[in-house]
């Protein structure tokens, strides 16, 4: 019921908000940025341990029969049906290098069987960006919300522009072979947009969606946890969210929108 998945909503805030805590307070000054193109160093990996570890045992804790998974230790299964998806640092190469745009997401799903974005529900989710103070979140039927020090709104994305019109945020996963393919479709879009934002957190590129500070957003190659909580609150602020081919969005490929503009978006992208 609306209370359970307030409870869920508010856990997801709580757990996402002390991870948020622990990674920007635990940043060291100085990162060795020299590692591979793509693996982060040693420091950054124990960041995204320890937040990862913190946001495990407090699930955990407050909720032993659900199941969990995450970006570095993978699926744990539960026994209730729900399973929480997290990042425990979505934008690891900006936190590596002393970008400020990172951020902790945190979503819980419902699914039989192993949580898949194919199939699954997401029930809530919560994005927190500890260096801007904003904290995202969502409930299924119970719309979007920014919180920060002035305040809580609600959100709601508009239509969107036409194409010529258009801030589109994109990503590039770190497989090699696929961003041969991503630079093609950005060869493709740039010319016919406003102009392009390649942030680096996907979480937070859909939270911006949400927002209106950017018109829409796309990638391929996303993993579950980057996007699951991001996804709801993008679409309960009204956005649209499928793959290129308008359905379900996933790993294969998200965009998002607002209602008018996606339809036109996802013939632009030709993906399908
Ligand atoms: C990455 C970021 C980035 C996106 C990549 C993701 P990570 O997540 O969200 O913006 O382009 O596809 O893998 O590795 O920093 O958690």
């Amino acid at each position: 019921g609306p209370d359970e998945l307030a409870r869920l909503r508010a856990l997801a805030v709580e757990v996402a908000t002390a991870a948020g805590e622990l990674i920007s307070v635990g940043r060291p000054d100085r990162v060795e940025v020299a590692a591979t193109k793509s693996s982060p160093t040693d420091v950054v990996t124990a960041m995204d341990t320890a937040s990862e570890q913190l946001l495990r045992q407090r699930l955990r804790a407050a909720r032993p029969q659900d199941g969990f998974l995450g970006e570095e230790g993978g699926h744990e299964p539960g026994t209730s049906g729900l399973t929480w998806v997290v990042d425990p640092i979505d934008g690891t190469v900006n936190y590596l290098y002393g970008l400020r745009s990172y951020a902790v997401s945190v979503a819980v799903v419902g699914s039989q069987g192993p949580p898949d974005p194919a199939t699954w529900t997401v029930l809530a989710g919560a994005v927190v960006d500890p260096s801007a103070g904003e904290t995202w979140s969502a409930v299924l039927g119970g719309g979007a919300t920014l919180a920060d020090a002035h305040g809580t709104r609600t959100l709601t994305a508009g239509p969107g522009p036409e194409l010529g019109q258009v801030l589109l945020a994109t990503g590039f996963g770190y497989d090699a072979a696929r961003r041969a393919e991503q630079a093609a479709v950005v060869a493709r879009l740039l010319p016919r947009v406003r102009d392009l934002r390649r942030v680096g957190t996907a979480s937070l590129d859909l939270c911006a969606v949400a927002a209106g500070r950017v018109d829409a957003y796309y990638e391929l190659g996303l993993n579950p946890w980057d996007f699951a909580a991001g996804w709801l609150v993008a679409r309960e602020a009204g956005a649209v969210v499928t793959d290129f081919a308008g359905g379900p969005a996933g790993p294969h490929g998200l965009v998002a929108a607002g209602a008018g503009l996606h339809p036109v978006l996802l013939e632009a992208l030709d993906l399908g």
